[in-house]
């Protein structure tokens, strides 16, 4: 059988080699053929345009001696690499060392366990029924819904039922949704913690909500100044403050459940990083106190990879049938495939054995970044280490935060200054520090990642003397 692939071609009239010819440098010049891109074989072209399998195996020839076509005996042929030089694209600058980040946020990749994610990909394309390959519920799986039902009770203590639960993409998509639910409903601001994700802040506000900043403590978010900030909802992380690292006091979880009961106010709890506590405190999540006021959000790019981009709310009843019209109106809603993939994991304890493997490298991670900052590090400190991914490294008050990240751009290392997760017009209280991630580098490239932060922060400090102070053997 010839290799048949279709392919778009505009033929002038006139002489069909000719033609032919014509037409396939103007897409190759054009860049609609792409080099490596594999063309029909010769048979299959003919027959589709009318014209001889002579003719069109001609201009093949002819291509290849001229250098448009590659053409392997026996193989195929294959549009030619022109070099660069002729399209007058320069090539980017190359780095000598490749970048490496210590980004809050951003998880482990090279951890995941893909050999048990493609057994349950395969598994779960096996057993889906017709009906599972069909158009899904708007809400999710209900096979994925029942799982997270279940895994979420066990080790979050989230009160949650099967048809409580709406699959979304990732967190930021499903609190679009929810936002844009409330303005429905006529809410007009909602409140988020002083420090966050801009990018969170910024679907609030594309819902058509203001954004009222809260701010942050040492016992997190200072929920009791909500009394009198006139807000319809607030979006807190509660487990583990973003990116501050601390958790909001149990006294405040109280108080949270109480005020929104009282004023008919929703909390929207982001539950990024809940499973990764490493001491023996378990902070479950706060839905659990008052899950008529809570919308619960979690996300499963932690604990598996972002690339599989699936999220998860547990919402109040009163809420899910807007929630679900707000995804109707969306157009978008993630694919089932996927879904089934991940319930299959999740019931076949892969999720856990993840969890437990990426707590256990990143308990080692933070215990490693605690040694070297204070060994080589005075004057900083590192705090919110008891759970999550990422940490706050306060800088030593000389030190600002711009210069540290200058130095840090200079050396190949993504890192992150507190100051850009403030609210905009809104400076925080805290001192300079960074939002240290954890688990960005590849495990080869940790130590060197420690290094370049701990010579950008010397380098950044006017009186770099001062912290450099030799390692004791
Ligand atoms: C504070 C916070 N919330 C939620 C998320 C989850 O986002 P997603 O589901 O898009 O991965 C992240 C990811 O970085 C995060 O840092």
């Amino acid at each position: 059988m010839p290799l048949g692939l279709d392919l778009h071609l505009d033929l002038t009239r006139g002489r069909p080699g000719r033609s032919l010819e014509e037409a396939l440098r103007a897409a190759i010049t054009d860049g609609r053929l792409a080099p490596d891109t594999r063309l029909p074989a010769a048979r299959s072209l003919a027959a589709d345009l009318g014209i001889s399998r002579n003719t069109v195996a001609d201009v093949y020839a002819q291509l290849a001696a001229e250098g448009w076509l590659t053409a392997r005996v026996g193989a195929g042929t294959w549009v030619a690499h022109r070099g660069t030089a002729a399209s007058g694209a320069r090539p980017a600058p190359v780095r000598k060392r490749p970048w490496v980040g210590l980004r809050a946020g951003i998880p482990s990749t090279t951890v995941f366990g893909r050999r048990e994610w493609t057994t349950a990909v395969r598994q779960a394309v096996l057993d889906a029924s017709a009906a599972d390959l069909g158009y899904p519920d708007p809400a999710g799986t209900p096979q994925l819904r029942a799982a997270l039902a279940a895994y979420l009770a066990r080790t979050r203590g989230v009160v949650a039922r099967q048809d409580s639960i709406v699959v979304g993409h990732g967190y930021a998509e499903l609190l679009g949704l929810v936002c844009r639910a409330l303005r429905n409903r006529g809410a007009e601001r909602v409140a988020v913690e002083q420090y966050g994700h801009d990018s969170h802040r910024r679907v609030i506000a594309a819902a058509g909500l203001t954004v009222v900043p809260v701010p942050v403590d040492e016992d997190g978010a200072e929920v009791r100044l909500l009394e009198r900030l006139g807000v319809s909802a607030v979006v807190l992380t509660p487990a583990h403050q973003f990116p501050v690292g601390v958790p909001l006091a149990p006294d405040r979880h109280r108080w949270l459940a109480s005020w929104a009961g009282r004023t008919g106010a929703l909390v929207i709890e982001d539950d990024y990083d809940g499973e990764f506590r490493y001491d023996r405190r378990t902070i479950g999540a706060l839905q659990s106190l008052a899950p008529d006021r809570v919308a619960y959000v979690g996300t499963a790019s932690k604990a598996t990879v972002p690339a599989i981009g699936l999220a998860w709310g547990v919402l109040p009843g009163w809420l899910l049938p807007d929630v679900l019209e707000q995804r109707d109106l969306s157009g978008a809603r993630p694919s089932a495939l996927n879904e089934l993939a991940l319930a299959r994991y999740l019931t076949d304890h892969h999720y856990d054995r993840s969890v437990r493997r990426l707590r256990a490298t990143y308990r080692m991670r933070r215990a490693r970044l605690a040694q070297v900052t204070a060994e080589e590090l005075p004057g900083c400190e590192v705090t919110g280490l008891s759970a999550g991914l990422q940490c706050l490294l306060t800088l030593p008050p000389h030190v600002p935060e711009d210069a540290v990240l200058r130095e840090a751009l200079d050396r190949g290392l993504r890192l992150e200054g507190l100051g850009s997760f403030s609210c905009e017009g809104a400076p925080g209280d805290l001192p300079p520090a960074l939002a240290i991630g954890y688990a960005e580098p590849a495990p080869a490239q940790y130590d060197r990642a420690l290094q370049l932060l701990v010579e950008s922060i010397r380098s950044a400090s006017p009186a770099g003397a001062a912290l450099a102070r030799p390692r004791t053997r």
